[in-house]
């Protein structure tokens, strides 16, 4: 248990965060029996969220960060003996769904502004795995903490490569 003086210096990763809403819609998600597979106020979320985005595209709300990281590289295509970029500094799930398809992970330094991807030693990487035939088939950046990555750099060295 950590004393009042640590509560107070510690700096808290991510603790979570509650609306005010979370018990009601437990509670109702029960009282419906809308616990499995999926229910009202999931695919009310996707339309809305769809709505906000205002573009022509499919929503797919998914359970966890995890699950939604290696879906998006199995809609790539990434399988094994594929090679993936992401960065070191992450939590595992960058790197776990990649392992998950039997691909390998690359793994960037970060540079020291926003400590994700560093986009000069990413484009190190890439010119090296090219110059050994094994072309990186995605990259996978990280805006860690909410600290936005350097993506109009990472994105153009991508489009480049
Ligand atoms: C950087 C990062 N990516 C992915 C995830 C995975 O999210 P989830 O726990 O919802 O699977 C986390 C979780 O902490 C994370 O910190």
């Amino acid at each position: 248990m950590l004393s009042k003086k640590d509560m107070n210096t510690k700096i808290w990763l991510s603790s979570p965060h509650m609306g005010g809403g979370e018990q009601k819609y437990v509670q109702e998600a029960f009282d419906t029996n809308w616990v499995a597979p999926l229910g009202p106020n999931v695919n009310g979320f996707e339309v809305d969220l769809k709505s906000y985005l205002k573009e022509d595209i499919h929503v797919a709300a998914l359970s966890s960060g995890t699950a939604a990281l290696h879906l998006a590289l199995i809609i790539l295509g990434i399988g094994p003996g594929d090679e993936v970029i992401c960065q070191s500094m992450t939590f595992s799930a960058s790197a776990n769904p990649i392992a998950y398809l039997g691909a390998t992970p690359v793994f960037i330094d970060s540079e020291k502004d926003t400590w994700n991807m560093c986009p000069k030693q990413l484009l190190i990487a890439i010119e090296d795995r090219i110059a050994k035939g094994k072309k990186p088939k995605a990259i996978l950046p990280v805006h860690l903490y909410g600290m936005p990555a350097k993506m109009d750099e990472i994105l153009a060295i991508a489009e480049d490569e």
